[in-house]
């Protein structure tokens, strides 16, 4: 049987890695192989490729062609033979941050990043996105809290980050089946109780 796929998204700062932790428990309980992964990165080339996305200054269509070639290489040579062989996987980001950071964040246009996803990906999307929603104040607090990333976010300013938020809500709006928001300012055990639910439902 094939796998799942599910990719986790939300701004910078939204807490999603404790959150993906505790699914994969959840998953490897129940016997499931699971194959952790991110964008961008997830193969060797991917990896390089983000070297030059996070150090290097841009332009936003440079940028969106690099996200997509990372993609492209992750899609075939991890993702879809991890789904053929039946592992679920797990994906740190995936086409909807494009559409909310390089559309919604830079203003790249929509339509250019929907052809480039029909290019490279067909029809190929993800069967859960969890949407992990948060106001970018929070997530700044939690950041600088933390001492990590910060630089970004002071750089990139809130504003970006509020609209990079709103094109994450817009694009849950219109394809509802296949996300799942969760509120990321919620008690962590409340966040880790809905989407057990949702997940062990398919199992
Ligand atoms: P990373 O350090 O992995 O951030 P996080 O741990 O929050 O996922 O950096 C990834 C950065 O790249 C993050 O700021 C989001 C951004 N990004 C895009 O702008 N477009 C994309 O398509 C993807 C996949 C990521």
């Amino acid at each position: 049987m094939r796998g799942r796929f599910i990719t986790i998204e939300g701004i910078d700062g939204a807490g999603k890695s404790t959150q993906t932790e505790s699914l994969i428990a959840l998953l490897k309980a129940r016997g499931v192989e699971v194959v952790r992964t991110r964008e961008p990165g997830g193969t060797p080339v991917g990896e390089k490729i983000r070297e030059l996305l996070l150090n290097e200054e841009m332009d936003v269509e440079t940028e969106t062609l690099l996200f997509f070639a990372s993609r492209a290489e992750h899609v075939e040579k991890v993702i879809r033979p991890a789904l053929e062989r039946g592992a679920w996987v797990l994906s740190d980001r995936f086409t909807d941050a494009t559409y909310a950071y390089q559309a919604g964040g830079k203003g790249m246009s929509g339509r250019r990043v929907e052809a480039l996803e029909k290019w490279t990906l067909g029809d190929f999307a993800p069967d859960l996105t969890i949407l992990f929603d948060i106001a970018p104040e929070t997530a700044h607090e939690r950041l600088a809290a933390r001492g990590v990333d910060e630089d970004r976010f002071e750089r990139l300013g809130v504003d970006f980050f509020t609209r990079v938020r709103d094109a994450y809500l817009e694009r849950a709006a219109a394809n509802p089946a296949r996300f799942l928001i969760v509120d990321a300012s919620a008690a962590p055990e409340k966040v880790a109780g809905e989407i057990a639910a949702k997940v062990t439902s398919w199992l």
